[in-house]
């Protein structure tokens, strides 16, 4: 038998109890947040008020910051990429009827996602910080160039992708949340805890996914895990450009936006990986074939490893001016 049936028996074994997952990490519509319960509500006579004192806590954030929003933004819009991609993994099969837990769970997760970029796009819009047409047509540029994020259509190397981006994303969000507060911007702070929990919430239902196929078939897995430590977990806005760029030559300028910020940086992505070794226990992991075996030696590995590399690692510290955001003099 091939290893791509293996996968999808694994799947469809699992996909029963997918609806149990559902309820468990994601909250009904009827209850979760929106984005108008965080923004000013335009039927009120308050709204342009509101919207003021937006605008003038807005002018207490730095260059960095506002790219760093931006792009934390265009990577949420660019969700109709995430869901496409989804959608086409082994065994998340849409077409088998709307009963599929699967594609249950990954338009349920989507939808809940999409939350994300409307909040904060438009908070940018209010915000009068930004280019919001220059943003748009990034946003339209990454969705129409996509992206490879190395894993196939293979569950198993997708829900390790989705694992750590979740936790990648909740780092980050929470850290601008953390920021804005400092400077005074307590709804665009709220605004980006709340979206920071949402991905905690994610991050926790992919990294049991992984633990239950790990549970099913743990040679698979664990050579799977390696597979996409060895490419490096690219971000998911990997190609993102400005206007007359080029595919991903924005993408660098952002990151080292991010790292610094201290958004999210090398330190970061050792950690994550640190906590999924821990979860998923590679360490104790017996009974594997010699070369998923092997695998698991480099798993184990690979943080000190990497501790070493990120210490040599420079990244520039010269400002970049970008189209979404005019210079203020201020980093
Ligand atoms: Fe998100
Ligand atoms: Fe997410």
């Amino acid at each position: 038998m091939s290893i791509k049936n293996i996968r999808l028996e694994v799947m469809q074994a699992i996909e029963p109890k997918v609806e149990g997952f559902m309820d468990e990490f994601l909250i009904p519509t009827e209850k979760i947040w929106q984005p108008t319960d965080f923004l000013p509500d335009s039927q009120s006579d308050t709204f342009f008020d509101e919207v003021e004192q937006i605008r003038g806590e807005a002018k207490e954030l730095g260059y960095d910051f506002w790219v760093t929003l931006v792009a934390d933004t265009i990577t949420e819009e660019a969700l109709p990429t995430y869901e496409s991609w989804l959608m086409d993994v082994e065994g998340i099969d849409q077409h088998n009827g709307k009963d599929n837990g699967w594609s249950k769970w990954v338009r349920a997760w989507t939808a809940e996602e999409n939350r994300h970029g409307d909040v904060l796009n438009k908070y940018l819009y209010l915000s009068g910080r930004v280019n919001m047409r220059e943003i748009e047509i990034t946003t339209q540029h990454l969705i129409s160039d996509g992206f490879d994020i190395g894993t196939d259509r293979d569950p198993y190397k997708n829900f390790v992708y989705t694992t750590f981006q979740e936790l990648a994303t909740n780092i980050s969000h929470k850290r601008v949340g953390k920021m804005a507060r400092k400077k005074g911007n307590g709804l665009l702070a709220k605004m980006c805890t709340i979206i920071a929990g949402d991905e905690m919430r994610h991050h926790l239902a992919y990294r049991e996914f992984v633990k239950t196929i790990m549970g099913q078939d743990p040679d698979g897995m664990v050579l799977a895990f390696a597979d996409m430590m060895k490419k490096k977990i690219v971000m998911p806005a990997h190609f993102l450009r400005e206007s007359g760029g080029s595919i991903g030559e924005a993408f660098e300028q952002f990151s080292n936006c991010a790292q610094r910020l201290g958004v999210y940086t090398a330190q970061d992505y050792i950690e994550i990986l640190k906590k999924l070794n821990d979860y998923w226990d590679i360490g104790n992991l017996r009974g594997l074939s010699d070369q998923a075996e092997k695998a698991r030696v480099y798993l184990m590995k690979l943080p000190e490893r990497l501790q070493r590399i990120s210490e040599r690692m420079q990244f520039s510290q010269q400002q970049y001016t970008f189209k979404w955001v005019e210079a203020n003099g201020m980093l």
